[in-house]
C-alpha cells in the first residue's frame, strides 16, 4: 500500500466529510437529541456567568444570609440539571460512535470478503485486520469530534462572548482579538499532525500484518529455525511504528501548552483591563464578575477545540486508508444474471490470463466442459493447473476473452449462486475450527441426514469417524490442524459432495490418500457422473483411467489427449 502522497491542503477533508455523513445520516434522531442537550448545556455556560453577576450585585445591595442560601439554591439545581444533561449527552454520542463504528466495520468486512481472490492475493491479512479494528475505531470517532468542533463548543463559546460583551464590550473585544491567532496555529499544527498519524496507522499496519503472518506460519518459523530472526524483524518494525508515534504525539502535545498560553494571557489581559475600569469607575463589580467568569468560561471550550481539532485528523487518516482500501476492493455486480436451473456447458473463449501483465499463463485459450464428462487435467508444476480452476471459479478475471456458463458471460453471473453450484477440494484444503460434522455442514447447511451420510461415504470419512472416540464431533482444531493431510481431505472432499453440485473440481485432492481408499473414493464420484461436470487435476497416471479424456498443460498450450495416451505421457514425464 502506498505512502501518503496528495498534500493536505484543507484543515476539513471533503471526501471524509462526506465519508463520514454517509453513516452519521442513519443516527439523525439521536444527532437531533444531542444537538438539543448540548446546546442547554452550551446556554448553562452564560447563565452561570449571569447568576455571578446578580449574586454579587444582591450581596452588595443586602448581605442576608437568604440571599446567599436562595444563589446557593440556584447553583445547586443548576449544576444537577447540567449534571443529568452531561450524562444524557455522553450516552448518546457513545451510542452514535459506536454504532457508526459496527456500521463502518461491517460494510468494510462486507466489501473485503466479497472482493475477489486476487485481491486478498494482494493484501496482507494483517493490513486488512487492521483496518477492520483500528482504522474504523479512529474514523468512527471523527463524527463526535466533528460534532464537538462544529456545534457544541462553537455554541458554547458563542454563549459566553456573548455574555462577555454583555457585560463588557471592551474586555470581550479585547480577548476575541486572540481567537484568530488559536485558530491560525491550530490549523498549522493540526494538518501536520495528520500526515503524522497516516504514518503511524501504516507502521501500525505493517507491524500488525508481519505479526499475523509469522502466527499463521509458525511451524515453518520454528522448523527453519527462524525465530531469532522474527523477533529482530518485529524489533525494528515496533521500532519504526514508535518513532512515528512519537512524532504524532509530539505534534499533538504542543497543542496543548500553546493553547493554555494563550488561555493565561488573555486572563491576565481581562484582569488588568478590569483592574483599570474599576479603578476609573467606568465599570462595576458584578459587570466584572460575570465578564471574568464568562471569560474564565471560554478557556475550557477553546483548550477542547484545539484539542478536538487534532484528534479530527487521527480520524481523517484512518478514513484517508479505508476509503483507500474501498478504492481496491472490486464491486459486486449489481444486477446479476439469474444462473440456469441445468448448467451442461461451460466453455473457455479465446482466454488469456497473466499475473504480472508480462508472461501468459493461457493465451488464446479453449475448452470445453460438458456435463456427464470426467476430465482429467495434468502438466508439470507451475503448468497454470490450479490457475485454470481459479478462472473457471470467478476467483480470478480473466485478462481477455471469456467464460460462458450455459453460454452466460460467468462475469454477469450472480457468483454467489454459481458457487453453490461448485464444490471444490483444493490442493491445500482448510477446515475450519469447529467438529467434523459442522464443517462437512458448512457445505450445505439445509443438507438430508441421507445425504450427511452419503457424503460421508463417498469421501471415504466413514472409518475415520468410527475411529475417534468422540465420531463426527471431533473437533478437527484451526484450519484442521488436529487431522492428518489426508484426513483433511476426506473431510474436504465430503464437504464438496453435500453440496447441490453441477461442477465437482479436485485440485490433487486424493494425493495424500492410499490407492485403496483412492480408488474407492474416485468409484463412488464415477457413480454420480452423470448430473456432474468432474474435473481431476492430478500428477499420478493412475487417476486418468478414470476420466474420458485428458487436457496436457504445457508452455501455455493446452492439449486434449485420450487416457491412454495421457498416462503413458504422464508416467514418461514422471
Ligand atoms: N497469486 C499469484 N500471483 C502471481 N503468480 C502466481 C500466483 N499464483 C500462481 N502464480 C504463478 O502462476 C503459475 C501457475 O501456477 P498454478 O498454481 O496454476 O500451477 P499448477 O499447475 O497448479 O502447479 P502445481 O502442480 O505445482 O500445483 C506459476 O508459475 C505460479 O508461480
Ligand atoms: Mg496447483
Amino acid at each position: 500500500m502506498g505512502a501518503y502522497q496528495k498534500r493536505t491542503k484543507l484543515f476539513f477533508d471533503r471526501d471524509s466529510l462526506k465519508f463520514l455523513w454517509s453513516y452519521a445520516r442513519a443516527y439523525r434522531i439521536n444527532l437531533i437529541l444531542a444537538f438539543i442537550t448540548s446546546l442547554i448545556l452550551a446556554a448553562m455556560g452564560g447563565v452561570l456567568a449571569w447568576m455571578l453577576n446578580k449574586l454579587v450585585k444582591d450581596l452588595s445591595i443586602s448581605m442576608t444570609l437568604e440571599t446567599v442560601l436562595f444563589w446557593a439554591f440556584i447553583a445547586l439545581l443548576l449544576m444537577l440539571i447540567k449534571g443529568i444533561l452531561t450524562v444524557v449527552n455522553r450516552y448518546i454520542m457513545t451510542r452514535i460512535h459506536i454504532s457508526i463504528a459496527h456500521d463502518m466495520r461491517v460494510n468494510l468486512f462486507e466489501k473485503v470478503i466479497q472482493s475477489p481472490i486476487s485481491f486478498h492475493n494482494a493484501s496482507k491479512t494483517g493490513h486488512l485486520s487492521n483496518s477492520l479494528l483500528n482504522d474504523v475505531k479512529f474514523a468512527s470517532a471523527g463524527v463526535i469530534e466533528l460534532f464537538l468542533a462544529l456545534w457544541q463548543i462553537p455554541a458554547t463559546l458563542l454563549f459566553l462572548t456573548v455574555t462577555m460583551f454583555y457585560f463588557n464590550p471592551l474586555i470581550a473585544s479585547t480577548v476575541c482579538i486572540l481567537f484568530p491567532f488559536l485558530s491560525i496555529f491550530v490549523s498549522r499544527i493540526s494538518r501536520l499532525s495528520r500526515k503524522a498519524e497516516f504514518h503511524y496507522m501504516e507502521s501500525q499496519a505493517r507491524l500488525q500484518g508481519f505479526i499475523v503472518e509469522a502466527l499463521i506460519n509458525i511451524r515453518q518459523i520454528k522448523y527453519l529455525t527462524m525465530l531469532r530472526n522474527q523477533v529482530n524483524e518485529l524489533n525494528k518494525k515496533g521500532k519504526s511504528m514508535i518513532d512515528a508515534r512519537m512524532r504524532a504525539t509530539l505534534l499533538n502535545a504542543i497543542a496543548a501548552p500553546i493553547s493554555d498560553l494563550l488561555s493565561t494571557t488573555s486572563i491576565c489581559v481581562m484582569v488588568i483591563l478590569a483592574y483599570n475600569q474599576l479603578q476609573n469607575g467606568s465599570t462595576t463589580p458584578e459587570d466584572i464578575a460575570g465578564c471574568l467568569a464568562a471569560g474564565v468560561g471560554l478557556m475550557k471550550p477553546l483548550k477542547s477545540m484545539s484539542n478536538s481539532m487534532i484528534m479530527m485528523q487521527q480520524s481523517f487518516a484512518a478514513i484517508k486508508r479505508i476509503l483507500r482500501l474501498h478504492s481496491f476492493c472490486i464491486d459486486v455486480n449489481k444486477n446479476p444474471v439469474e444462473l440456469p436451473e441445468k448448467i451442461e456447458t461451460i466453455k473457455f473463449e479465446g482466454v488469456n490470463f497473466t499475473f504480472d501483465g508480462r508472461h501468459n499463463i493461457f493465451k488464446d485459450l479453449n475448452i470445453a466442459f460438458k456435463t456427464g464428462e470426467i476430465v482429467g487435467i495434468a502438466g508439470k508444476s507451475g503448468s497454470g493447473k490450479t490457475t485454470l480452476l481459479n478462472l473457471l471459479t470467478g476467483f480470478y478475471p480473466c485478462s481477455a476473452g471469456k467464460i460462458l456458463i450455459q453460454g452466460i458471460d460467468l462475469n454477469e453471473l450472480n457468483m454467489e449462486e454459481w458457487f453453490s453450484k461448485i464444490g471444490i477440494v483444493s490442493q491445500d484444503a482448510q477446515l475450519f475450527d469447529d467438529t467434523i460434522l459442522n464443517n462437512i455442514l458448512h457445505g450445505n447447511a439445509n443438507a438430508t441426514p441421507e445425504e450427511i451420510e452419503h457424503a460421508i461415504r463417498c469421501s471415504g470419512c466413514e472409518e475415520m469417524i468410527k475411529r475417534f472416540p468422540s465420531g463426527n464431533q471431533t473437533v478437527v482444531g484451526e484450519s484442521g490442524c488436529f487431522l492428518s493431510g489426508g484426513e483433511k481431505k476426506r473431510v474436504a472432499i465430503a464437504r464438496a459432495l453435500i453440496r447441490p453440485l453441477a461442477v465437482l473440481i479436485l485440485d490433487e485432492a486424493t494425493s495424500e490418500l492410499d490407492m485403496k481408499t483412492e480408488r474407492a473414493i474416485l468409484s463412488d464420484i464415477l457413480k454420480m457422473k452423470n448430473n456432474l461436470i468432474v474435473i481431476i487435476i492430478s500428477h499420478r497416471p493412475e487417476i486418468f483411467q478414470y476420466c474420458h479424456h485428458v487436457l496436457i498443460f504445457e508452455n501455455g498450450n493446452v492439449n486434449l489427449m485420450s487416457p491412454e495416451n495421457a498416462q503413458v505421457l504422464v508416467k514418461a514425464k514422471n
